[in-house]
């Protein structure tokens, strides 16, 4: 049913042969040569069918002959095939888009002009930050994707020539064995995860990928630029402080998260004075000493007599020494391997960095500079600025909701006489404010509150108290899900007051150390953002807080808004709301911060990174972007060191160029096109809403369709699947939302809607000129054109034969499947293709080699979710269940 390009195109990258012959040998040894012989048939016969071979048989798949204990053997292999089919596509560089390196942006900016003085003004203003959240999508186990980075690591050895390991075994032997070793792991997890693992989980990526990769990519943007910049990248996370619809989320997990992460970070520093205590041997008989270096020297209370006419080498003791106290004071226990001498804990970061900046000047005096060139000492002091003694910045995200009870029980209980919740929005505003223009707390700590507005309390009181442990970066942002008007963010304010991050000056000038910040993600929230933030800066203290502080975040949600209205009209109000904030901060001389709540499924404002950013409207990126990293997102852009420095120079690329060198686009078109797209965007609206909301009997017809209850059980993220106990589309969260569409392969969130759209629209010639000279249009149509490349409706259309009540299915899988049809035809004439991805080949054979595995997937998986409807208790059948969605979103690669 996918019609995309001609197969005889497909071409087998060597590495996924190398690979997967060494995968079949594994099964034949370890499996036996019956299931060998069956993966082997039912492999062969899927690929022969998909290429179209003559004779290919499609009534025997070879699945019929598998036992419920073969099933889940071969289900396992299929998975594991598609995993390293994406361990050898990431290493031949499928991601890796043209125009996207530091230089090639800098060369590109160069040529338009761009001095240097405006480049390195634009990066001193700039801020760009991955923010690593646990969204629950990543269906793989860390000891799976362990396995695999570390066959990764064994190809390049390969790659570079090499037959034996620095360790003396052979390459490829040493292949095998992870191979090996991956077919006994048990690829489902056996226990719920916590929010501490999920803790663990991105603190990995922090330790093994982040305090290398971007120190070292600072480097090379120093050469590229001939200037030091600073430090405008940076990490951030939302694991132990977003409890949006998570309860396990609290006081307590933010002070875990900060104490991992933290002294993560301190644990690097001792490390790296610990090599370079060992490296700097200089002796003052040989070298003149800096009066710096030498009081550093002295007051590092080091008198073993070996180095006593080694100054660096007494500095270095005395700042490990300082170091571990700090370690101590902020993770409570002393890292290890202590130090002998006494030191005094560094009260921040930049003291430390003072310290390490004095050593570094002293060795630049000599000797011509030769020492001057940053190496491990350089790289080091990067790292302080960016990761100080947090590691990542993390921000906090609670429900609107929440808030509002919390403050009404608030104020409540300190005797203010209106009903805060029953009050309306001019009433609360003004209630607000008087609340922050005083500094007198609202919160009494002897009161006896909720156990919401306790746990509310005190994780905003442990946020206070990690910015003054940690350090002001520790935490800055507080995000508010539902953002709907003004109060909501000023609820937040309030709340911080009680911790003391709100404080008013005794002229009524406000301060705050964090930042609140709205989160819009509704059709209808996305439309008023711009009104609500006229609103917002209207209130003087807050246009004094945002001015003082040079920028304001605005979060925008690109599933929930999707969920709310659709693919085409989510980004459509996305971009508009975008645009139309921007002129808004203009006004009041702020700087504009979107922040992009995405995941990795297009139905969730997936898709290239490189591509959306540059894509995004003129005026409203200014240097400045923050944008979620979730799930399998992460292992595939931060996996490892070289994966996290080109996702991250993407980001940084990209960033300036859409500051920079916005697309242009002449007047006349960008008002036709827009108009155009109000259009389509109203028209695929009308569609989607018609479908997903307004018929009779959908909510059905998607819950027995789908895996989405199977889904819901799977052990992959500490926060429960719904945020309440309802079954209407509106309160299901958008990422099993996104996921069982994409398991059942119709991948509605991607597409549906935007094909009548695109059909009813009367004047094609217009969509074609979109398609071809506008890039927000272009990044549209692209990531569409890649949902419809995996989606399929022939093997939809066996799950649609699930649904109980066949009569609707009927009309309702006929109403999707036109759709299908219509979306793939307009789209083919928008641009101008014989067939889907024609003109993004390595995409396109990426998909192609993987549909022939998925489909045997897909029908199993059908098989056992009626079994297991039909009431079969084997607990094999649950597990078979959970293999498939495990298998099936590893090959699609992009699960909710
Ligand atoms: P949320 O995220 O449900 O945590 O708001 C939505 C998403 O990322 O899909």
């Amino acid at each position: 049913m996918t019609e995309t390009a001609p197969k005889s195109t497909i071409s087998q990258n060597p590495d996924i042969r190398l690979l997967g012959k060494m995968l079949g040998d594994v099964i034949r040894a370890y499996g036996g040569d019956k299931l060998f012989r069956q993966t082997e048939y039912i492999r062969s016969t899927s690929v022969d069918r998909y290429r179209g071979v003559a004779g290919a048989d499609s009534s025997d798949r070879g699945l019929g002959a598998l036992s419920l204990d073969d099933t889940l053997d071969f289900v396992r292999g299929f998975m594991l095939f598609s995993l390293l089919a994406n361990l050898a596509e990431d290493r031949q560089g499928v991601a890796k888009e043209e125009g996207a390196s530091f230089e090639e942006a800098l060369i590109r900016l160069r040529s338009e002009g761009v001095d240097d003085h405006t480049l390195m003004e634009l990066l001193s203003n700039s801020l760009i930050v991955p923010v690593l959240t646990a969204h629950p999508t990543e269906v793989r186990r860390k000891s799976i994707i362990d396995h695999k980075n570390r066959i990764a690591a064994l190809m390049a050895m390969r790659d570079a020539g090499r037959d034996v390991t620095p360790d003396g075994d052979n390459v490829d032997d040493a292949i095998y064995r992870q191979i090996a070793l991956l077919w006994q792991t048990r690829p489902l997890r056996n226990e719920k995860l916590f929010v501490a693992d999920e803790i663990e989980n991105a603190r990995s990526y922090m330790q093994q990928v982040f305090l290398t990769a971007l120190p070292k990519l600072y480097m090379r943007w120093e050469k590229a630029l001939g200037h030091r910049p600073p430090g405008f990248v940076r990490l951030g996370t939302w694991i132990g402080g977003d409890r949006d619809g998570n309860p396990f989320v609290n006081a307590e997990t933010l002070r875990y998260a900060m104490a991992r992460d933290g002294g993560t970070a301190i644990r690097h520093y001792l490390e790296q004075i610990h090599i370079l205590g060992a490296e700097i041997s200089i002796s003052s008989r040989n070298s003149d000493t800096p009066a710096a270096v030498m009081e550093l020297a002295e007051r590092s209370g080091d008198t073993a007599p070996s180095r006593a006419d080694e100054p660096y080498r007494r500095a270095m003791s005395g700042i490990y020494a300082r170091l571990c106290a700090t370690h101590v004071a902020l993770v409570g226990d002393q890292p290890p391997r202590p130090s002998a001498l006494a030191g005094e804990a560094y009260a921040t970061p930049d003291d430390l960095r003072a310290d390490l900046v004095t050593l570094a000047n002293g060795l630049a005096a000599g000797g011509g500079g030769a020492l001057s060139t940053g190496g491990a000492l350089g790289r080091l002091i990067r790292a302080v600025e960016i990761f100080g003694f947090h590691l990542a910045t993390l921000d906090l995200r609670q429900n609107s909701v929440v808030h509002e009870r919390v403050v009404a029980e608030l104020m409540k209980a300190a005797g203010v006489e209106a009903d805060y919740l029953a009050l309306d929005e001019d009433a609360r505003v003004k209630l607000l404010l008087a609340e922050l223009s005083h500094n007198r707390p609202l919160a009494d700590e002897w009161h006896d509150y909720s156990e919401e507005t306790a746990k509310e309390l005190a994780i905003v009181r442990a946020a206070a108290w990690a910015q003054k442990h940690y350090g002001a970066g520790a935490i800055t942002t507080y995000n508010i899900s539902q953002t709907e008007s003004v109060s909501d963010m000023l609820e937040v304010y309030v709340m911080a007051k009680q911790a003391g991050m709100y404080r008013v000056a005794e002229d009524g000038t406000p301060s705050a150390t964090i930042m609140s910040v709205p989160l819009f993600e509704t059709i209808a929230d996305l439309q008023a953002a711009p009104e609500t933030m006229k609103a917002f800066f209207a209130l003087e203290p807050m246009r004094a807080l945002a001015q003082a502080r040079g920028h304001q975040e605005v979060m925008i949600g690109y599933s929930d808004s999707n969920k709310d209205g659709g693919y085409i009209t989510s980004t459509w109000e996305l971009y508009q709301a975008s645009s139309a904030l921007a002129p808004v901060f203009a006004d009041v001389g702020v700087s504009m911060q979107l922040f992009h709540g995405r995941g990795g499924a297009v139905g969730r404002g997936g898709g290239s990174a490189f591509g959306a950013i540059k894509a995004q409207p003129k005026d409203t990126v200014q240097g400045r972007i923050r944008i979620t990293e979730q799930g399998e997102v992460i292992a595939a852009k931060y996996g490892t060191v070289d994966n996290a420095v080109t996702s991250l120079e993407t980001m940084a690329s990209a960033t300036m160029l859409a500051t920079l060198s916005p697309d242009k686009i002449d007047a006349g078109d960008e008002a036709r096109f827009r108009a155009a797209m109000s259009e389509l965007s109203a028209s695929a609206f009308r569609h989607y809403r018609g479908l997903v909301y307004e018929t009779d009997g959908f909510r059905q017809f998607f819950r027995q369709m789908t895996p989405i209850n199977e889904i819901a059980t799977l052990k992959i993220g500490s926060r429960p699947a719904s945020r309440k106990a309802s079954d209407a589309i509106e309160d299901l969260r958008a990422i099993p939302w996104v996921f069982s569409w994409a398991q059942a392969r119709v991948m509605l969130p991607g597409w549906y809607g935007t094909g009548q759209a695109l059909d009813d629209f009367a004047d094609k010639g217009l969509l074609k000129a979109m398609a071809s000279e506008w890039s927000y249009f272009q990044t549209i149509l692209a990531n569409m054109e890649m949902v419809l490349a995996k989606s399929d409706m022939g093997i939809a259309s066996h799950y649609a034969g699930l649904v109980e009540d066949q009569a609707m299915a009927g009309t309702l899988f006929g109403q999707i499947k036109g759709s299908w049809q219509k979306a793939h035809d307009s789209l083919l004439d928008a641009t101008g293709q014989a067939h889907l991805l024609d003109a993004n080949p390595a995409l396109n054979n990426s998909i192609q080699l993987r549909l022939p595995y998925i489909e045997p997937l897909n029908l199993l998986q059908i098989e056992l979710m009626k079994r297991h409807r039909a009431g079969e208790a084997d607990p094999r059948i649950g597990e078979g269940i959970q293999l498939t969605i495990n298998a099936i979103a590893t090959a699609l690669r992009n699960s909710g």
